[in-house]
C-alpha cells in the first residue's frame, strides 16, 4: 500500500475587481493538474480558493461603475466562479475573503500576534488628496520621476528608467484621482515585527518545499534585512476595521492569505468529517501547498508564514510560484492587443485545448511562459489531436466495424504492453514535481510509439486477408489499451476527454494504476470524435476580437473619420445643450445609464452607455451635448430620443461627458 497523503492546495486569490484573464488560469490550470493528479494517486485533497474582494482600487471601482462594493465583489464572484466552472478547475470550494469567517479569523489572529507582541506602532507620513480626503497608495500618485524625469510615472517606480523610489521624491506629483497635488499628513499605524522572525523563517524555508530560484531570491531580502510591516490603512478603506484601533482597517494584503483559511473554514461548515481547527495545528496530518505567481512571492513566503508562525499555527509545507504568462511575447495590456479574458478565450477556443498548451509549456521554475498563437495551433493540431486522437479513433473503427465493438481476449505481445505502461512511473514522477512540459514530452513521446505500432502491423492490409481477422482485432485491442494507457496519464490534463473515453470505452473511472491490467475480453460503445482540430478561423477570430475590444454600446457616429463631409451634411446635425434632470441605472444593462435631459422646450429619455464613468446622482443638474435630431432607436430597455456626445479613450474605457462653458442654457443650438 502506498503511504496516503493529505494536502491542501491553494491557488491564489484573484482580486475581485476584474474578469479571470489566461494568466490567471494559468495558475488555476496548474494547481488544477497537480490537484487531479494527487487525487488519482489515492491521496486525499482539498482545493480551495477565492476572491480578494478589499482594498482601495476595488472600493473605487465600485464607486466609478455607481454601486456599492458589495455589489461589485458579489458580481465578480458568480462571474469568477463560472469561469472556473468552465475550464473545470475541480475547486472543492471558492468563497470571497469579504464574509463573516474572515473577519472573526481575522481578529483572532489580531489578538494572538498582539498577546506575542509582534505589532509595534508607528506614526508616518502619507500621501493624501485633499478632495477626495484620503490617503493615496503609491499606485494613485503620478508624476516626473527623481531621477530621469519623465513625466507620468506612478509614486513607486519608473517604467522609463527603472528606479524605485518613495512618493515624496516625486517631481510635480498629482493625485491621479482629482489631479491635484497630495499633501503630506501623518498617522499612527499598526505594524507587524517581521525581523523578529528571520531565524524562524530561515529555518522554515530549510524544511519546506521552495524552488532554488525562490530560495535565492529570499537570501537576498534576508541580506539587505526585513523590515516592519504595515498592516493598517486609514480610512476610507473597503475592508475590516480594525478591534482597538479609530477609523482603521486591515490592510488587504493582511486579511487574504487569512481568506485562504476562511474558505476553508467555510467549507469545513458544510463538511461534518472535517474539524478546521485540526488544519490549524502545527502537528497538522495535512501538507498545506499554496500556488502563486512570481509576484507575491515576498507575501507568501516572508510575511505569511511569520503571521502564521507569530499566531502559534502552522507555517505552509511548500510554496509554488510560476512565472507570468505573456501573449505572443508581449506582457498581458490592453492597449496591445495582448490581454485574453478566459471569457473571450472560450468564445473562440476550447478549454481543454488550453490546458493540454498550458500543461505543455510549464514547468516547476519561474520563468515566464509565452502563448503563440502558431505553437498553440501546432500543438494541438499535431500532437493533441493527430497524435492521440487519431490513435484511438483508427482503432475504434476497426473494432466497431469488424468486431461489433469486441475487444480480443489477449494482447499479441503482453511483454511490449508492460514496457509501454512502465513509463507511467517517471511521467508520474514529472507530475509530482510539477515538470508538466515534461510530462507532456515523455506521453507524447509515448504515443509515437503507439501510433508507430499500428504503422508497423498495418490492420488495413491484414484485413483483406480471410486468415488475418483475428490477428487485426488483437492489434486494435492492442492500441485501444496503449491510448488507454495515454489518456490516463493525461486524465489531469484532459479531465473531460478522460471521462468521455471512459464512457466510450464502457470502463470505471481510470486511475493511475487501472492501466497496470489490460482491457481485454470487454465490449466497447460506438467512436464519437474526442476532439477536433483548431481552425485558422477561430484563432483569426480570437485575435481580432482581442485587439478590438467591443465597444460599450453601440454608436450611429460615421465609422470613417477620414472622409469629408460638406457644411450641409454637418448642418444636419441639430446639436444641443442639455440639462440632465434625472439619472438612474438600468436593470439588466451593465454600461447603460437611464436619462432625463431638458432642452427648454422639451424633454427627452436618453439611454446612454456611460456607466462605467459616472455615478447617476452625479449627472444630476449638469449640462451636456446631445444630438437633438436623431431618429429614436428601441432598445431593449425602452427608446432613447437622442444621443449624448462623449469623449471616450482608444478602448472607451474611460468616458468624459462634453459640458458647454458656463453661461450656455438649455436648448441653445451648438453650430
Ligand atoms: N489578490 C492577490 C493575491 C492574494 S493571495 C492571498 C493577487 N491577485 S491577482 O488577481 O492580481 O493575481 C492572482 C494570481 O494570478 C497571482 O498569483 C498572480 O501572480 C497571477 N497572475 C496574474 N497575472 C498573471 C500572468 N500574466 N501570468 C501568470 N500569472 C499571473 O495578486
Ligand atoms: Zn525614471
Amino acid at each position: 500500500m502506498k503511504h496516503q497523503r493529505k494536502l491542501l492546495i491553494t491557488s491564489a486569490l484573484p482580486y475581485a475587481n476584474g474578469p479571470l484573464h489566461l494568466g490567471h488560469m494559468v495558475e488555476f490550470i496548474q494547481a488544477d493538474i497537480w490537484t487531479r493528479f494527487q487525487r488519482m494517486q489515492g491521496h486525499t485533497c482539498i482545493y480551495i480558493c477565492g476572491d480578494d474582494a478589499h482594498g482601495t482600487p476595488i472600493m473605487l471601482k465600485a464607486e466609478q461603475l455607481g454601486v456599492t462594493p458589495e455589489d461589485l465583489i458579489a458580481d465578480t464572484q458568480k462571474l469568477h466562479q463560472q469561469e472556473l466552472a468552465a475550464f473545470h478547475i475541480a475547486l472543492d470550494h471558492f468563497h470571497t475573503t469579504h464574509c463573516p469567517e474572515n473577519q472573526q479569523l481575522c481578529e483572532q489572529f489580531y489578538q494572538l500576534i498582539k498577546a506575542n507582541h509582534g505589532f509595534t506602532e508607528q506614526t508616518i507620513n502619507q500621501a493624501f488628496d485633499s478632495v477626495k480626503q484620503m490617503f493615496l497608495p503609491d499606485r494613485f500618485i503620478k508624476g516626473q520621476c527623481p531621477r530621469c524625469q519623465a513625466p507620468d510615472q506612478y509614486g513607486d517606480h519608473c517604467d522609463a528608467c527603472g528606479a524605485i523610489y518613495d512618493p515624496e521624491e516625486l517631481i510635480n506629483p498629482v493625485s491621479v484621482l482629482t489631479q491635484t497635488p497630495p499633501v503630506i499628513k501623518t498617522s499612527n499605524h499598526v505594524f507587524f515585527q517581521l525581523p523578529r522572525y528571520q531565524q524562524a523563517l530561515q529555518a522554515w524555508l530549510n524544511t519546506a518545499h521552495i524552488q532554488p530560484e525562490v530560495n535565492h531570491k529570499l537570501n537576498e531580502w534576508f541580506e539587505q534585512g526585513l523590515k516592519n510591516w504595515d498592516i493598517s490603512r486609514d480610512q476610507p478603506y473597503f475592508g475590516f476595521t480594525i478591534p482597538d484601533r479609530t477609523n482603521q482597517y486591515f490592510y488587504v494584503w493582511l486579511d487574504a492569505p487569512i481568506g485562504y483559511l476562511a474558505t476553508l473554514k467555510h467549507f469545513c461548515q458544510q463538511q461534518p468529517h472535517l474539524k478546521f481547527e485540526t488544519f490549524l495545528d502545527p502537528d497538522s496530518e495535512f501538507e498545506l501547498y499554496h500556488f502563486i505567481g512570481k509576484d507575491i512571492i515576498y507575501f507568501h513566503t516572508l510575511f505569511w508564514p511569520a503571521i502564521l508562525m507569530s499566531a502559534g499555527y502552522r507555517p505552509p509545507s511548500g510554496v509554488f510560484a510560476h512565472g507570468f504568462l505573456t501573449i505572443s511575447g508581449k506582457k498581458m495590456s490592453k492597449s496591445r492587443g495582448t490581454f485574453i479574458e478566459a471569457q473571450i478565450y472560450r468564445q473562440h477556443l476550447e478549454p481543454e485545448h488550453l490546458r493540454y498548451y498550458v500543461a505543455s509549456k510549464l514547468s516547476d521554475n519561474i520563468q515566464d511562459i509565452d502563448f503563440n498563437y502558431d505553437d498553440y495551433f501546432n500543438k494541438i493540431n499535431a500532437d493533441l489531436v493527430g497524435k492521440l486522437v487519431n490513435l484511438a479513433s483508427r482503432c475504434a473503427s476497426f473494432i466497431e466495424h469488424y468486431f461489433s465493438g469486441q475487444l480480443a481476449n489477449s494482447l499479441p505481445d503482453l511483454d511490449q504492453y508492460q514496457q509501454f505502461v512502465n513509463q507511467g512511473n517517471a511521467i508520474a514522477d514529472c507530475y509530482e514535481r510539477r515538470a508538466f512540459s515534461q510530462a507532456i514530452r515523455l506521453i507524447m513521446s509515448a504515443a509515437d510509439q503507439a501510433n508507430q505500432y499500428i504503422t508497423q502491423h498495418q490492420p488495413w492490409k491484414l484485413i483483406k486477408q480471410t486468415d488475418q481477422q483475428q490477428m487485426v482485432q488483437a492489434i486494435c485491442t492492442m492500441g485501444l489499451n496503449l491510448f488507454r494507457a495515454l489518456i490516463t496519464w493525461l486524465k489531469p490534463v484532459l479531465p473531460m476527454m478522460a471521462k468521455q473515453v471512459e464512457q466510450w470505452l464502457n470502463i470505471e473511472p481510470v486511475d493511475w494504476d487501472s492501466i497496470n491490467q489490460p482491457l481485454l475480453h470487454h465490449t466497447i460503445n460506438p467512436y464519437r470524435p474526442l476532439s477536433e482540430r483548431v481552425t485558422t478561423k477561430a484563432i483569426t477570430n480570437l485575435k481580432q476580437a482581442v485587439t478590438q475590444p467591443p465597444s460599450p454600446q453601440p454608436t450611429n457616429l460615421p465609422a470613417d473619420t477620414s472622409s469629408k463631409i460638406a457644411i450641409a451634411d454637418f448642418a444636419k446635425l441639430d446639436l444641443r445643450v442639455a440639462k440632465i434632470i434625472a439619472a438612474e441605472t438600468v436593470e439588466g444593462a451593465d454600461t447603460l445609464l437611464k436619462l432625463t435631459v431638458d432642452l427648454g422646450y422639451e424633454q427627452r429619455q436618453v439611454f446612454a452607455g456611460i456607466k462605467r464613468a459616472y455615478q447617476p446622482e452625479a449627472l444630476i443638474g449638469r449640462l451636456t451635448v446631445i444630438v437633438a435630431n436623431l431618429a429614436p432607436r428601441n432598445m431593449r430597455f425602452g427608446t432613447s430620443e437622442a444621443m449624448i456626445l462623449v469623449a471616450a479613450n482608444a478602448s472607451k474605457q474611460s468616458l468624459w461627458l462634453l459640458a458647454p462653458d458656463q453661461g450656455a442654457e438649455p436648448g441653445m443650438r451648438i453650430s
